[in-house]
């Protein structure tokens, strides 16, 4: 009996997955897929008293999700917005987005109901901390967001939370278990999340009744993958919802799962501050990038490129009387190559300089893909096309570039970074990726 318990709940599980995303990816099809699966059923059965608390709280927060996703289906039946005038000052529209319906829809969703719990346990600096500044920077943004008990997203208490966040600090585990730094094995940053996560499984029932797959753990640093590498990590976090800039599809990052969080050094420009940017008829140069010689793919990109053409600017290093981000906002296309890792700071710092975001890149994940058409707005070269970077741009016409230009104004929004956070904004963006992620999992009333 609890074995067909499991199983059926198991098929919920595989059943529900994708079908959120999926509705997101396919701008046309959606309407198609409405009927294929009663998401409803075990949230509607009715409540009765041989029910204890704990199922009576599942049962109610999977109800909530299953009203969140009919509303999403319905906006995206109805194709059109519902908006109430006196509290929504933007309203998503346009092609930038992969279906604006859905995803408006989903964002007021959110802020209805989206709850999450952080454990306490755990002491600064290796949890409930991170850095502020710097290309990890959004890490320590994002906890000082999510650990505010007067964000409107913070749950009372557990009960009540769709998804719990393990608060630890990837970049500072690193940063004080690995100073000096004699060793790159992953063993020690292993041992202190699994040991976490460990702990909070056996004093809380609420890892063990999904293996974690409504939890989440976020961290931008570039060794954050590597907790899931060995076997013991590959089992343990098998479920658990990876919130990455390092999105490296073919090292194991998930999208289906797994949330890809934009790269921002937070130090060039402050938060609020835009960067100067230039009308598109004013700017003079094609393609920059400057930037050191930080793995395969920039090799090849100063191999090819540095100090060889005059429309393509790309520099190791930029000379001390240019100001970087005054030339982003003179440049049409801003080349955002990959590092020593997938993700790179460039992107959002081109989306702000109103630059037209040139990925090179293989196998990277860009962010918020289940919401935004990143075709719409930038363009993606390959590594192996590299040698190809004039041509292509060169044959961009004119009148693309500036649909290009002004839809990378329009999502500009998204990369922001407000403390305390706004709606749309980068922050949101970030936790509606992990919204969309529970949206697509119910958790099994067994
Ligand atoms: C609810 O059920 C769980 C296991 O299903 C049990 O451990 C717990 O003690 C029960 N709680 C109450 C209040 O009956
Ligand atoms: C969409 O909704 C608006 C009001 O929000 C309404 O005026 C308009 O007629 C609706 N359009 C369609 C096609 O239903
Ligand atoms: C969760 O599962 C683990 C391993 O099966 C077990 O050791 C632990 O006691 C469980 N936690 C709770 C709170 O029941
Ligand atoms: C172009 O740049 C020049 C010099 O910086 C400035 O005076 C002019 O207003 C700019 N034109 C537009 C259309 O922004
Ligand atoms: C992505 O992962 C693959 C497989 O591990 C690796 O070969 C590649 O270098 C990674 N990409 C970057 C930019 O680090």
């Amino acid at each position: 009996m609890v074995a067909t318990l499991i199983m059926n709940s198991c098929l919920v599980f595989t059943a529900t997955l994708f079908i959120i995303l999926f509705l997101f990816y396919n701008r046309n099809d959606a309407v198609l897929l409405l009927p294929a699966i009663n998401l409803h059923a075990a949230a509607a059965a009715p409540l009765s008293s041989r029910y204890n608390v704990t199922k009576h709280n599942i049962m109610r927060i999977e109800q909530e999700l299953g009203e969140a996703r009919e509303a999403i289906r319905r906006a995206i039946k109805r194709r059109n917005f519902t908006i109430s005038s006196e509290t929504e000052d933007f309203v998503p529209r346009g092609c930038v987005y992969r279906n604006a319906y859905s995803f408006h829809q989903s964002h007021k969703e959110m802020l209805k109901i989206f709850k999450v719990w952080t454990y306490k346990e755990g002491e600064p600096p290796l949890a409930h901390d991170g850095p502020m500044s710097s290309i990890y920077g959004i890490d320590g943004h994002f906890m000082t967001e999510i650990e505010n008990n007067l964000s409107p997203f913070s749950a009372q208490n557990p009960d009540e939370a769709h998804v719990f966040m393990l608060p630890l600090s990837i970049t500072n585990i690193v940063r004080y278990l690995y100073d000096p730094l004699i060793t790159y094995s992953r063993d020690q940053l292993m041992r202190v999340t699994i040991d976490y996560t460990n702990i909070i499984a056996h004093k809380y029932t609420y890892w063990n009744r999904s293996k974690g797959a409504d939890h989440f753990l976020a961290s931008c640093h570039d060794w954050a993958p590597d907790i899931s590498r060995e076997n013991s990590g590959k089992e343990v976090f098998k479920n658990l919802i990876r919130v990455l800039c390092n999105a490296n599809t073919s090292e194991g990052f998930d999208p289906t799962k797994d949330v890809s969080m934009p790269e921002m050094n937070l130090r060039g420009y402050k938060l609020s501050s835009t960067i100067p940017s230039q009308h598109p008829n004013n700017r003079s140069i094609l393609a920059f990038f400057a930037g050191g010689e930080h793995g395969m793919i920039r090799k090849t990109l100063l191999k090819h490129w540095k100090g060889k053409d005059k429309e393509i600017q790309v520099h190791e290093y930029l000379p001390k009387n240019l100001d970087y981000f005054n030339i982003m906002g003179k440049t049409k296309f801003c080349l955002c190559p990959s590092g020593y890792e997938v993700a790179s700071p460039r992107i959002v710092e081109a989306i702000n300089a109103g630059c037209v975001p040139v990925v090179v890149s293989d196998n990277y994940q860009l962010p918020f893909s289940d919401v935004l058409d990143w075709s719409k707005f930038s363009l993606h070269i390959p590594s192996k096309r590299i040698s190809e970077i004039k041509t292509i741009l060169k044959s961009v016409p004119h009148a693309k570039y500036l649909k290009l230009y002004k839809r990378v104004l329009k999502v500009q929004r998204h990369f922001v970074l407000n403390p305390p956070a706004k709606p749309f904004d980068v922050f949101h963006m970030i936790l509606h990726s992990i919204w969309l992620r529970r949206l697509n999992i119910r958790l099994p009333v067994s």
